[in-house]
């Protein structure tokens, strides 16, 4: 049996939980949920968003499932995503994007792998006010994470039979710190001589993503760019609601969907679990269940081809509806 740190999160996050443990269950995979509560709720009670426990726990297992945890925007306490990847050193943000079955969006050939660095640029959160008028935000780029980071991307288009890896900066403007993860790239890039390599400004990408994403295969990125290319190629397989991820690092892995706590649908079970759902299905592949993987993948992929689907995906079906028709198709 399986010892997984699950993380709920906040807003949607225990919703969709709710529904990704039912379905495991329901697959036949025994799992023991190892349930950790991190964010705003229990700032009051443990004075942190994110308690030393938590991280035990995924140093513990090895492997955790993370809900979405709201961050709050312009002020307040340190993100609990950027914490968790960094104390965790979890330094490849991984986020495969695919077409799936059934939600019909503009383009039907997406296959594309978003490979983010996790660890610094202007994540660092090292940021000063210089007066009233004046604040500064400051990037940090590291020869070090940025050769870890493509090398990752590499090994990964090797092991799944991939031919390019792009790689993605404004090296035009900002000549020391993308300049130095673009050097990075290219030494990196002699090591695997069957992988072509590429560059091309973040701005250009995004233009050529939204007329023809096929044009890509692997994409690697600093984080700030990876951050939001990330949502950018969302959308291009029918948004966020279906859109999955991982943070992986040389001892553990958090597996986590791309969206975020979306507060406006917060406990109306309107929730598509789809993205964390994915994310679990990856999951399961890394811990090596890859039967059960592909047995809840098949389910799901039935529920979507059959026009079972939420409503930000064009369905009808509640969370709840959607989470016993995929049940149903197991
Ligand atoms: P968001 O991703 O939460 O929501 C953006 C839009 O997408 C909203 O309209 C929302 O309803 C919709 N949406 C997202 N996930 C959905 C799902 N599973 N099913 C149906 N609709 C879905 O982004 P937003 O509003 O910018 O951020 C809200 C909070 O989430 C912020 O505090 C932010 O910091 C946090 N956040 C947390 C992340 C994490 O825990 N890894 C990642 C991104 C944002």
């Amino acid at each position: 049996m399986h010892k997984i740190t699950l993380i709920n999160g906040d807003g949607i996050g225990p919703e969709i939980s709710e529904s990704v443990m039912k379905i495991i269950k329901a697959s036949g995979l025994t799992v023991e949920w190892d349930i950790q509560t991190a964010g705003a709720d229990v700032i009051e009670k443990e004075g942190t968003p994110l308690p030393q426990r938590v991280l035990d726990s995924i140093r513990r297992n090895k492997v955790a499932l993370k809900a979405p945890v709201t961050t709050p925007i312009g002020k307040g306490f340190r993100s609990v995503n950027v914490q968790l990847r960094k104390d965790l050193d979890l330094y490849a943000n991984l986020r495969p994007c695919k077409n799936l079955p059934g939600v019909n969006t503009r383009f039907d050939n997406v296959d594309l792998i978003v490979v983010r660095e996790n660890t610094e640029d202007l994540y660092a959160g090292i940021e000063e006010q210089i007066d009233s008028d004046t604040a500064h935000s400051i990037k940090i780029i590291t020869r070090k994470a940025s050769e870890r980071i493509c090398r990752f991307a590499f090994e990964y288009a090797v092991k799944n039979n991939r031919h390019e890896v792009c790689c993605v900066t404004k090296a035009n403007i900002m000549k020391l710190s993308d300049g130095l993860f673009l050097e990075s790239f290219r030494v990196v890039a002699k090591d695997y001589p069957n992988i072509s390599p590429r560059e091309i400004l973040v701005d250009n990408l995004c233009m050529q993503l939204v007329q023809d994403p096929s044009r890509f295969d692997v994409l690697v990125l600093p984080n700030l760019y990876g951050d939001i290319v990330s949502d950018l190629t969302a959308g291009l397989i029918g948004g966020l609601g279906v859109a999955q991820g991982a943070n992986i690092g040389l001892d553990c892995a958090v597996f986590e969907p791309v969206h975020g706590s979306a507060p406006d649908i917060k406990g109306q079970n309107k929730a598509n679990p789809t993205a964390l759902l994915m994310s679990a299905i990856e999951m399961l592949k890394y811990i090596g269940e890859n039967f059960y993987a592909e047995k809840i993948e098949k389910a799901l992929f039935k529920t979507l081809a059959d026009g079972n689907k939420t409503a930000d995906i064009g369905g009808k079906l509640s969370t709840t509806e959607f989470t016993d028709v995929v049940i149903n198709n197991l």
